[in-house]
């Protein structure tokens, strides 16, 4: 820890109205977090303010492929000529990169003066306050702790409809491509009282529509901190939470999905109907490689389970081409697999060489072009599928939670947008205001490229 004394006694009352601005690269665990950050500041008194703006500025980064990296130090380059022009303006960086680079960016970004990894984030408000009332402080909050650190309750008003609750923090899996083990350390557990309290008071606040995060939630409570409830004992728990009308999770690794988990489909009827399960590669050779720990065939098992308790589910995926020693016929075993699972969609990247991961060492590189190649080829296939899932939904009735307006126009007036059962999107006409949050039954009339549009039937709830 770089932390020193404070300087001089504070009060609370000094530190009204700072600006704030939050950038936020990178996956939905880091969105949770600079929601939390938000609301934690807000109920501090200070505001949320428009880029040009702000005083205060807290970057949550990724670093889990190289491009995102790239993006921080782009970003921060920006920021640096307005810090220069204002000199009370100073900046956090948290996350993965922060973790990964640490205090280096104090000498590269000198207004940079709190550095935090996932485990220091609950104490980021207060000791922005402290360097907000220091202009000679730096503060860097690195450590990783050997349980999950709670957080304050951030704030006691209504929250928006949808809402993310943290299960978990970090991952023991060490896939050979992934940073994700050492930017965010060793899985620990949140207790099962903690979430469920959390999760209570979110719905009583407004949210009807929960997502359970974590880097792999279908390990939870398998480490030293769990309190012995499994995962899908959890998703018992919150799915009987009064009120609550979507139940979502992610991510899940595919070995350690557990049968209850899968039933829970069946079972649980506010369990929303969709899954992301990356699958990374439909090889053997390269799964083994990438030390996923399971076969192509198991994988196809957990499919079929999944579709016998649930059969419409709405699978998803995250897919590596080029991961080093993949050739052209492992390739081709994954563009078999998303014409066998036919994932409503997919998220794809070439491999990117990670500092200090196993992968990094590993012989038989592929060419870049060679994975640029392979993306676009598996994008094309993926855009198919997606499109014919999306046709097939043609004259369905969905059930919609409308998230907001939506951009789309007709002539017809107002749209709005929303996610169906399967998560996937939907925009339809609708006079009305004030939909956002409400849950609406949408006949399904048209497929776009990437989302549905329909009519809206009845009144919203
Ligand atoms: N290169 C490319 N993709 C990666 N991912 C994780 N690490 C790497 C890497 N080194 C992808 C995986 C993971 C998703 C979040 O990012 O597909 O599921
Ligand atoms: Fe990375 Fe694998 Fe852990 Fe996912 S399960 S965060 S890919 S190490």
């Amino acid at each position: 820890m770089g932390q020193r004394s404070l300087s001089r006694e504070y009060q609370i009352g000094d530190l009204l109205d700072v600006r704030f601005h939050i950038l936020t690269f990178g996956c939905q665990m880091n969105v949770a977090d600079s929601d939390w950050l938000t609301r934690s500041l807000v109920a501090r008194g200070w505001m949320p303010a428009a880029e040009e703006e702000a005083q205060v500025f807290v970057v949550t980064t990724c670093s889990v492929r190289e491009k995102p990296e790239q993006k921080v130090y782009s970003l921060l380059g920006r920021l640096k000529e307005y810090a220069d022009r204002n000199p009370e303006v100073f900046a956090a960086v948290g996350g993965c990169v922060a973790q990964q680079v640490g205090e280096e960016f104090w000498r590269r970004f000198p207004f940079v003066r709190l550095i935090f990894g996932t485990d220091g984030t609950g104490m980021v408000p207060q000791t922005l306050e402290r360097l907000a009332l220091d202009a000679g402080l730096r503060v860097s909050l690195l450590d990783f702790l050997d349980h999950y650190p709670e957080r304050e309750p951030a704030g006691s008003g209504n929250v928006g409809a949808q809402a993310f609750v943290n299960i978990m923090q970090g991952c023991d899996n060490f896939c050979a491509y992934c940073i994700v083990p050492f930017t965010r350390g060793r899985q620990k557990s949140r207790t099962a009282d903690a979430v469920v309290a959390e999760c209570e008071s979110l719905v009583r606040r407004g949210a009807r529509e929960l997502t359970l995060l974590g880097q792999n939630v279908n390990s939870y409570g398998q480490d030293r901190r769990g309190d012995g409830t499994t995962f899908a004992g959890l998703l018992h728990r919150v799915a009987a939470v009064p009120g609550l009308l979507r139940l979502k999770f992610t991510t899940s690794h595919p070995k350690d999905i557990a049968p209850e988990v899968i039933e829970a489909f069946r079972t649980l009827s506010n369990l929303s109907p969709q899954l992301h399960l990356p699958a990374q590669s439909g090889a053997d050779s390269i799964l083994a490689a990438m030390g996923r720990k399971y076969t192509r065939e198991r994988y196809m098992g957990i499919v079929r389970d999944l579709r016998a308790a649930c059969p419409h589910i709405a699978l998803s995926t995250d897919i590596i081409v080029g991961f080093p020693g993949e050739t052209v016929r492992d390739f081709e075993e994954t563009l078999s697999l998303l014409e066998e699972v036919r994932f409503i969609s997919a998220f794809s990247f070439k491999y990117s060489d990670r500092p200090g991961v196993r992968a990094e060492k590993m012989d038989f590189k592929v060419p870049e072009e060679e994975k640029a190649r392979r993306l676009e080829v598996l994008q094309e296939v993926q855009n198919r599928i997606t499109a014919e899932d999306l046709l097939a939904q043609v004259g369905r009735r969905a059930l919609v939670l409308v998230e907001g307006p939506s951009r789309m126009q007709d002539g017809r007036g107002a749209f709005w947008r929303g996610r169906d059962e399967g998560g996937r999107i939907v925009n339809f006409p609708h006079s009305g205001t004030g939909l956002t949050g409400k849950m609406a039954e949408v006949v399904i009339l048209g497929a776009k490229k990437h989302s549905l549009t329909g009519e809206m039937r009845g009144a919203a709830w």
